[in-house]
């Protein structure tokens, strides 16, 4: 199985970022953690972060056909991006939504996720564990598929 791990903007500032809400772990930390969970699980995965919507638009549009499924976490881009949610659903691909935080418990503007709408489900609030999570749940979707 391949899986494309997908982080949008500011998820690079992970232990400097707002601490009290996102940990003091830092974007090498998630990485080696989603990278030690997929090896345990005989998955292929391709870490992607970026700070441009157009460019995460971009690396959605190359998996079609590459990829399994899709781990995302848009960042800020959830709440505000259609583009995303759209080349979500272009690839149609298996994918789940992640947010360290409970977004459902912050602001009203992170209560609306348009990815979500392409996704088949959601880790939130969970912190790092939401990754595995998620991984584990497309694991377990592409393993039943396969049998
Ligand atoms: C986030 C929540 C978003 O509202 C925020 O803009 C982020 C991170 C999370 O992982 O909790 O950058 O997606």
């Amino acid at each position: 199985m391949k899986l494309l791990v997908i982080n949008g903007p500011n998820l690079n500032m992970l232990g400097i970022r707002e601490p009290n809400i996102y940990g003091r772990q830092d974007y090498n930390a998630l990485c080696d953690l989603i990278r030690e969970t997929c090896s345990d699980l005989g998955i292929q995965v391709e870490i992607y972060q970026s700070n441009h919507e157009g460019a995460i638009v971009d690396r959605i549009q190359q998996a079609y056909g590459q990829m399994d499924g899709i781990v995302i976490n848009p960042a800020a881009y959830t709440h505000t991006s259609v583009a995303i949610l759209d080349a979500l659903k272009s690839v149609a691909l298996p994918a789940v939504e992640v947010h360290l935080s409970d977004v459902d418990q912050r602001e009203a503007f992170r209560h609306i996720s348009y990815a979500g709408m392409a996704c088949e489900t959601r880790f939130k609030g969970l912190g790092f564990q939401g990754y595995v999570e998620a991984i584990r749940y497309l694991h377990q979707k592409y393993a039943k598929r396969s049998a």
